[in-house]
């Protein structure tokens, strides 16, 4: 077997920096792993004028995983070839249809299941003869039915309880995927189902988010409620995401943007990314261990080297760092 490799994606605004730590990280945690760079997103469309220009998505269809910053620049916001584009088509080419998006702190332990390639991102759009604007919210049944089976067999093996958000009362996408839900269910009689409405589901999550254990919903719906699970954790700096695939290699990318705010300036907190990087070890790479080993490092960081986010006054780099000593330290990493 080929030694396994990882296609790095840095991204734009904050990513490069955020995305350098996760570099050095997994060059200590696995110095097997080849580490190859490619462009998307604003840095793509300046190089190349597409944001996901063909020469990276070979290399990632040919990896072993896909480790992404972020991607995004307020100069292409109003632009017709956008950043945002490249990551669109990236998930679709890799059919990263399962987007995993854990929320950890205190009593709260939530992961939400967001569907990744389909629905309103993925409708329909345009313009209409009379100057009407319109997207379009399509999902086809199967679409639905393996995302949902995803996340019954992720409840299976936490705490048995599923949380279907959608807007039944309202859309017809909605009514089916509640449908889909309810057939599936069956073959999951350990794991108990429960329907909740988007909006009720935002209230829920801001006041008492101990209560969920898996929500899986569609596209849009689990963009805004992971954001605001991220919230509830400590911030947009701590929230990693796994996109994965039936086959093929994952994307793993934290759940925040490109923080045009603070980018340049090495204060982004790496840790979403560096625990997008564990994930990676987990999902992408088979190694439990030294996700696991990172992922204490991380904590272990955060607490002694918090980030500006955070009210700390800790550098990216420095916190990086941290995290680095951490894992020498850690009898259960691999030695470097
Ligand atoms: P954002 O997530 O970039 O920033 C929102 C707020 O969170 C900002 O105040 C920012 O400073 C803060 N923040 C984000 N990441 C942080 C970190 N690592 N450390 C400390 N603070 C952090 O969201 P936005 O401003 O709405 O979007 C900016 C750009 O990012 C847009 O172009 C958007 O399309 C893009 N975006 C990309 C992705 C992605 O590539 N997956 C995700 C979200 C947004
Ligand atoms: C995310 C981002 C992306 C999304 C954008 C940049 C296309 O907000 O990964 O959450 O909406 O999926
Ligand atoms: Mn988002």
């Amino acid at each position: 077997m080929p030694d396994p490799r990882v296609v790095l994606l840095p991204g734009d605004g904050a990513g490069p920096e955020v995305a350098e730590q996760a570099r050095l990280v997994l060059e200590l945690v696995a110095p097997d792993v080849e580490i190859e760079e490619q462009l998307i997103g604003a840095a793509a469309i300046r190089a190349t004028g597409d944001p996901l220009p063909a020469e990276t998505l070979e290399a990632c269809r040919g990896a072993s995983a896909v480790l992404k910053g972020p991607v995004g620049d307020p100069e292409f916001d109003a632009a017709d070839v956008r950043p945002e584009q490249g990551l669109l088509r990236l998930r679709a080419a890799l059919d990263a249809y399962a987007n995993l998006r854990p929320a950890v702190s205190g009593d709260i332990d939530v992961l939400i299941v967001r569907e990744l390639v389909g629905g309103l991102y993925f409708g329909s759009s345009g313009v209409r003869d009379d100057g009407t604007v319109f997207d379009t919210c399509e999902y086809h049944p199967n679409q639905v039915e393996r995302v949902v089976r995803r996340a019954f067999v992720l409840a299976q093996g936490r705490r048995g309880h599923l949380t279907s958000v959608d807007k039944a009362n309202v859309l017809e996408t909605s009514r089916m995927w509640r449908r889909v839900v309810n057939e599936v269910a069956p073959d999951f009689p350990d794991v108990q189902v429960e329907h909740v409405l988007v909006d009720n589901a935002a209230m829920q999550l801001a006041i008492a988010a101990q209560q969920f254990d898996v929500i899986v919903t569609e596209n849009m719906f689990g963009d805004i409620l992971s954001d605001l699970a991220a919230a509830l954790t400590g911030g947009l700096g701590l929230a990693p995401s796994a996109s994965l695939s039936d086959s093929g290699p994952g994307i793993f990318e934290p759940v925040h943007g490109s923080a045009p705010d603070i980018a340049g300036r090495g204060i982004a907190n790496p840790a979403a990314m560096l625990r997008s990087t564990a994930l990676l070890l987990e999902h992408g790479l088979g190694r439990p261990a030294e996700a696991r080993a990172l992922e204490r490092a991380v904590d272990a960081a955060l607490a002694a080297r918090p980030t500006p986010d955070l009210g700390g006054t800790a550098t990216t780099g420095e916190l990086g760092a941290f995290v680095r000593e951490q894992l020498a330290l850690d009898p259960a990493a691999p030695a470097p």
